[in-house]
């Protein structure tokens, strides 16, 4: 910024008079376009593929152990061969993965998982024992992620890893075992686990040729796994099913959205029962893999006592993409958007249009309320070289912005983040990047798309040292890593020069897990603020109530962000507690 006294003192003018944020900073040229990307790593060893912050502030990220040799050796010696030596044979597998030969104990000659710590940009490699290959995960109230299914060997396998802070915790494996294989499921951590001394209990639903559901861990010892024909229903053999990874959210009732393909039900998983059928998402093409679009649960509003939940789809592939992806051919992908409030009496999709067609991207819900579409590809599907022509241009999603007027356009990345490609929020506010890995192995002369290992971090404009005097620092959590009971109140210490008239928002959002564009238990909630007070020159505190109950916030880790007029703080974790 410029320290001309008189222009410095003309903006300060302007920033009391609360012109509009957009203006000042429209004014001063950082806008969405001086948002900025770096590399933080030129080799992260292995292929995001699959990516989640732990509340430690360390990002899991990991492969499938069937992809052989990767950028990171651990040990070379006789066993392990130069191609690799890990699980797997060495062409591409042509079965869907049930009784598939990959060796039941991966001979650990490369890293297939990393654990890496933000603050000292570093990587520390991690053992898996079975293959991960397209599985799901869910974090436990402890901040211990629950990893469940994958590929041949690792198909019903149920993993943990707990953060631990020094660098000696590692994956681990359950002796029970899921009830069917699950390659492309998705988990959703359940709001009744959360009872004191309880077990946490995840739903994990479907996978490539399975139309069934099943609870980790299971409620009585003979539980098997129960069929859920809306599966069987959504599935097109023919294109790969396109209703792969079907997307969840929890809803303020306590039952699951779930979405496949371009149908979606609210579903009680306590009574096996389907409780309303949503109209069809208009339009051609379908949203779930291999068409691969988004999804997003727009924040959740202590306004409405979050009872008022509204869901977000965008982009995906046009209908007969696969197909023709295998002839060489990509259609070019849908630029469509729905919205629709599931918990309204005569819910509608209200459609929009993107800047551009997609698919393959993440949407991530930022702290603002604004949603970020980030990675992914223009054309074809998603799979091994079934796309091409790299989305590299991020957007903006103004939720209430006037339509027609709510995207907007941000920096681009020079990366191509195809198939296989992660983004997440980290607690400094920046959006790590990572992955991309369109061939079945580990391939750095693949044209036009090498498998990536360059990790990146995206900083959003709204982060620049030119929105600092707007933002609140150093923000602090009283009994944050206790942990705060439901409905309780609790200070949140931060300190801010300047405020004006604009609102302070608190806003809690759970960590997700990410893998082939969907960021599962996704979750931002708007917190009711009791009452803000000034403590001395900069420092403030503010009495703020936790959620009211496990269904509005799962049991867990959050974190928290100060946001003053659409300027956010660094995040701070807290821990909600039944
Ligand atoms: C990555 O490699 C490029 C090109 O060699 C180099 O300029 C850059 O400094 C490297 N970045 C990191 C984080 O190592
Ligand atoms: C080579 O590595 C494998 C896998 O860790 C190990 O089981 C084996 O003992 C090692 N062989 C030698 C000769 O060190
Ligand atoms: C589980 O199965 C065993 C053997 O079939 C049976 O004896 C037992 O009653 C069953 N338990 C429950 C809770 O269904
Ligand atoms: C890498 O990709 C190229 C095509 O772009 C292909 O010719 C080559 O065989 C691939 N290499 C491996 C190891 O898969």
């Amino acid at each position: 910024m410029t320290t001309n006294p008189a222009t410095a003192a003309a903006l300060m003018l302007l920033l009391i008079l609360q012109w509009p944020q957009s203006l000042a900073a429209h004014r001063s040229g950082v806008n969405g376009l001086s948002s900025t990307w770096e590399v933080l790593l030129n080799n992260s060893g292995v292929v995001a593929m699959h990516m989640a912050l732990t509340h430690l502030n360390t990002v899991i990220f990991f492969d499938q152990t069937s992809s052989g040799r990767t950028g990171y050796i651990l040990q070379r010696n006789s066993s392990c061969s130069r191609r690799g030596g890990d699980g797997g044979g060495s062409s591409e597998p042509k079965n869907d993965g049930y009784g598939a030969k990959s060796s039941s104990q991966v001979k650990s000659c490369w890293a297939h998982s990393m654990e890496y710590d933000v603050a000292t940009n570093s990587l520390r490699p991690l053992t898996l024992k079975t293959d991960t290959w397209c599985s799901s995960s869910s974090f436990l109230r402890d901040g211990t992620l629950q990893q469940t299914g994958g590929y041949g060997s690792g198909i019903r396998k149920i993993r943990y890893f707990r953060p631990c802070g020094n660098g000696r915790c590692d994956w681990t494996e359950s002796p029970a075992v899921l009830a069917d294989g699950r390659w492309y499921s998705t988990s959703q951590i359940l709001p009744d686990g959360g009872t004191e001394g309880g077990a946490d209990r995840v739903f994990i639903l479907g996978g490539l040729n399975v139309f069934t559901y099943e609870f980790v861990p299971k409620s009585h010892p003979n539980e098997t796994a129960y069929e859920l024909p809306f599966l069987r229903q959504t599935s097109q053999r023919r294109d790969k099913g396109n209703n792969l990874y079907p997307f969840i959210h929890l809803s303020s009732d306590g039952n699951l959205f779930i979405f496949a393909n371009r149908d979606s039900i609210l579903f009680d998983y306590r009574h096996n029962t389907v409780l309303r059928t949503f109209p069809r998402l208009p339009g051609s093409g379908a949203r779930n893999y291999p068409s691969t679009g988004s999804t997003a649960l727009l924040p959740l509003d202590h306004t409405n006592f979050f009872q008022r939940v509204e869901v977000m789809i965008c982009g995906g592939a046009a209908a007969g993409a696969y197909r023709a992806a295998l002839r060489g051919r990509y259609y070019q992908a849908l630029s469509s958007c729905g919205r629709m409030v599931i918990t309204d009496e005569k819910p509608e999709w209200i459609m929009e249009k993107m800047p551009g067609p997609r698919l393959m991207s993440d949407m991530l819900v930022l702290p603002t309320g604004n949603v970020l579409i980030i990675n992914g590809a223009t054309h074809g599907c998603a799979g091994w070289q079934k796309a091409i022509n790299p989305a590299l241009t991020p957007y903006l999603y103004h939720p209430n912005g006037k339509p027609r007027k709510r995207f907007s356009v941000l920096r681009a990345s020079i990366i191509p983040r195809m198939y296989h490609s992660t983004a997440l929020l980290l607690s400094d506010g920046r959006i790590l990047v990572g992955g991309s890995n369109p061939y079945y192995r580990y391939n750095f002369s693949g044209y036009p798309y090498k498998t990536e290992l360059r990790m990146e971090a995206f900083t959003p404009y709204y982060m620049r040292k030119f929105f600092d005097d707007k933002r609140p620092m150093n923000v602090a959590v009283v009994g944050g890593e206790e942990g705060i009971r439901y409905g309780e109140e609790f200070v949140v210490l931060f300190e801010m020069e300047r405020r004006g008239r604009t609102e302070l928002e608190f806003v809690a959002s759970a960590a997700p897990f990410v893998t082939h564009s969907l960021s599962m238990h996704q979750r931002v909630l708007r917190l009711e603020c009791r009452g803000v007070q000034r403590l001395g020159e900069v420092l403030m505190s503010a009495v703020v109530k936790a959620p009211p109950s496990p269904v509005v916030a799962p049991a867990g880790y959050y974190l928290l962000t100060v946001v003053n007029g659409g300027i956010p703080s660094k995040s701070e974790w807290v821990r909600f507690l039944v």
